[in-house]
């Protein structure tokens, strides 16, 4: 079976660490090679360029540039790791992409989507996720639980309002290309979430 590439993504506060956990567990059991990964970061150069991402202290970091550092971790991760797995066969199970790209730099900061559009065409020449899996829940709920962590990163410390652009642009997302994202309730009991997954994971295997 050729390498599928999955992706998870989802607001502040959706569950996003279970989610994957639950996903690469399925995989596994099913005797699927799997490389498992996250955006930004990935690899070596990319963690780097995560740090900058996400450093609060980092004040200063224009719009335009967020944006491109994150394509830059995008095109390391793409070349060093993400196409030679998926030729050789293995998935690809990676904890966010470009839709997140599309909500935060996007619906966020208010980046025009063309802007994105063109570094995505020269970064990914055409690749895309197999399957999205969006962990969707109201903005209030997420950050109600995402309060009871640790110290909030330069993306969780930004306001509602942020938030709720992101939000919108993911579901707008969802709505436009149903059969690659898929939206799983994630302000159900953590049960039902898991349910979920497994119903999505049970028709990807089917295909
Ligand atoms: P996370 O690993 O906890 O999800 O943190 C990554 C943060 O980076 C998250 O707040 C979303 C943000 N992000 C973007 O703003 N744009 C992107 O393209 C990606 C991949 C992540």
């Amino acid at each position: 079976m050729p390498g599928k590439f999955i992706t998870l993504e989802g607001g502040e506060g959706a569950g996003k660490t279970t989610c994957l956990m639950h996903l690469e567990k399925l995989i596994r059991q099913s005797g699927i090679d799997l490389c498992v990964t996250r955006e930004p970061g990935g690899t070596r150069t990319g963690e780097k360029i995560r740090e900058i991402l996400l450093d609060r202290g980092n004040i200063d970091i224009l719009d335009e540039t967020e944006l491109m550092l994150m394509f830059a971790a995008r095109s390391q991760h793409l070349n060093e790791l993400i196409r030679p797995a998926l030729a050789a066969d293995t998935w690809v199970l990676c904890d966010r992409f470009t839709d997140a790209t599309y909500a935060y730099q996007g619906g966020g900061r208010g980046i025009s989507q063309e802007r994105i559009a063109e570094l995505e065409q020269w970064v990914q020449q055409g690749l895309q996720p197999d399957l999205t899996l969006l962990l969707d829940l109201p903005v209030e709920v997420g950050l109600q639980r995402a309060g009871q962590r640790s110290t909030p990163d330069r993306f969780e410390s930004e306001n509602i309002a942020f938030m709720q652009r992101m939000r919108s642009t993911y579901l707008d997302i969802a709505a436009r290309e149903p059969d690659r994202v898929k939206i799983i309730d994630s302000s159900q009991p953590l049960e039902n979430v898991l349910l979920q997954i497994d119903h999505i994971f049970t028709d990807v295997l089917a295909e």
